[in-house]
């Protein structure tokens, strides 16, 4: 196929995709000449947009696309943290991988870590009835979660310093994205729980081995990289963080679960008739797909490429569209219905659904949490099914243009 010709120069999108959010990628792909390529430029270098399972493939061989320097600073010292296994290639990639996998893909552990949810959840709810409070949902499952991924990689860690790892948590994903204080917040949030997290991966190696088995802290802090050596323990404190913060993060999922709970409450009724828990995977799945949460990932061309007839050139930024492929109508019926069922009667497209990338997570850079994040957003979810409470009047907006976004209240509920 020949190589359509170059357009440039072409206007830097910077300033749209932090004002318009979820909506500027999807919106600019529609645009584009065959809705599956668009071309622009991003913090002044030039980007190519893809999106689509083929796309997909393409983005995650890593003959194709590299992620070191590929992340801003600015979400590197609030998000990921400097070091960190997302800004790894090849061997030095994988080899930091498999300790993820390792922790993440265990069956029995990532059941375990669902259990130690649904006990401090229930222990919340215990909490608030007696104290006849309003809980803003948000708040509480980020504690909730902060002290099961605690209790799970065993963090010795008091509760009240459970509930400032679970502020700064979510205070570093909400501003890695964002100007001004929010950004400040999560600059400070990073800091602090760098210099927590390195003092008790030094207290770990210091400890002799009990016979028990290394608890997920102790198997970061003893990882041996590629080179053989420890990981620094700066190092080795941002990834202890890279487990426990998105832990903590999945309380976005919930209360967008609550809020489709809340605009389709005939799910309800489904979810207390479901004791197999099939149905609450559905729907968790279901979140996943609908609402915006991570908007797209990316990465920088390995070398010259050709997409669909497109010329990239070594060095591209190659942004791939997460929020915009859940919601692409060659991909899912009614993209914006909420319908879980969509998860249980068809097998899901393979690279299909990617809230959380795609490609094959032990090689590529697909999030290893998947199996954690569905095993506890469908324990949380068939929780809040099962619970009597009421929604208070309150703004459930989820402003689009806000990157990451939630109801606007958090979500406020009543228990009865
Ligand atoms: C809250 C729900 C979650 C969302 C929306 C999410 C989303 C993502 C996304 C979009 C990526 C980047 C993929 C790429 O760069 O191509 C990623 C990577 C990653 N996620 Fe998650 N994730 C979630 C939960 C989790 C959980 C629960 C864990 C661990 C317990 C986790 C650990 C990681 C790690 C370590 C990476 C880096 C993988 C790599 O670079 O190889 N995530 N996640």
């Amino acid at each position: 196929m020949p190589s359509k010709p170059f357009a440039a120069p072409l206007h830097d999108s910077t300033l749209g995709a932090l004002t318009r959010g979820y909506a500027w990628l999807p919106d600019r792909m529609r645009s584009a000449a065959d809705g599956s390529v668009y071309r622009t430029r991003l913090l002044g270098k030039p980007a190519v947009a893809v999106r689509g399972p083929e796309a997909v493939l393409f983005f995650y061989d890593e003959e194709h696309v590299v992620r070191k320097e590929a992340l801003p600073g600015p979400v590197l010292d609030t998000l990921f943290g400097r070091g960190a296994v997302h800004t790894l290639d090849g061997n030095a990639h994988r080899a930091r991988k498999a300790l993820f996998m390792a922790l993440l893909k265990d069956d029995e552990s990532v059941t375990q870590l669902g259990f130690l949810v649904r006990r401090h959840w229930r222990d919340a709810v215990r909490e608030a009835s007696r104290a006849g409070e309003s809980v803003v949902l948000f708040d509480t499952v980020a504690e909730v979660l902060a002290l099961a991924v605690r209790d799970w990689a065993g963090l010795p860690l008091p509760d009240e310093e459970t509930a400032r790892l679970a502020r700064d948590c979510t205070a570093m994903v909400d501003g890695f994205a964002a100007p001004g204080l929010r950004h400040l917040r999560a600059r400070r949030a990073r800091t602090r729980q760098e210099n927590a997290m390195g003092a008790l991966v030094r207290a770990a190696r210091e400890r002799p081995a009990d016979g028990a088995g290394p608890t997920p802290l102790e198997a970061v802090a003893l990882h041996r990289d590629l080179d053989g050596e420890l990981l620094d323990t700066h190092t080795a404190a941002v990834e202890v963080l890279n487990v426990v913060r998105p832990t903590v993060a999945i309380a976005w999922f919930a209360a967008f679960a609550a809020h489709a709970l809340d605009r389709w409450p005939h799910h309800r009724k489904l979810l207390r008739a479901d004791p197999s828990g099939a149905h609450a995977v559905a729907f968790a799945h279901e979140v996943r797909r609908f609402y915006p949460f991570a908007p797209f990932v990316a990465g920088l061309a390995a070398r010259d490429l050709r997409w669909r007839g497109e010329r990239i050139e070594k060095g591209t930024m190659l942004l791939l569209d997460l929020y915009g492929q859940n919601h692409d109508p060659d991909l899912w019926h009614h993209p914006y219905h909420f319908a879980p069922q969509r998860f249980s009667r068809a097998p899901r497209l393979p690279d299909g659904l990617v809230p959380q990338g795609g490609g094959d997570p032990a090689h590529g850079h697909r999030c290893p949490g998947e199996d954690v994040t569905v095993t506890v957003l469908s324990a949380l979810v068939s929780e809040l099914a099962a619970l009597d409470y009421s929604v208070p009047a309150q703004d459930l907006t989820i402003p689009l243009s806000r990157v990451p976004t939630l109801p606007r209240s958090g979500f406020v509920l009543d228990l009865t």
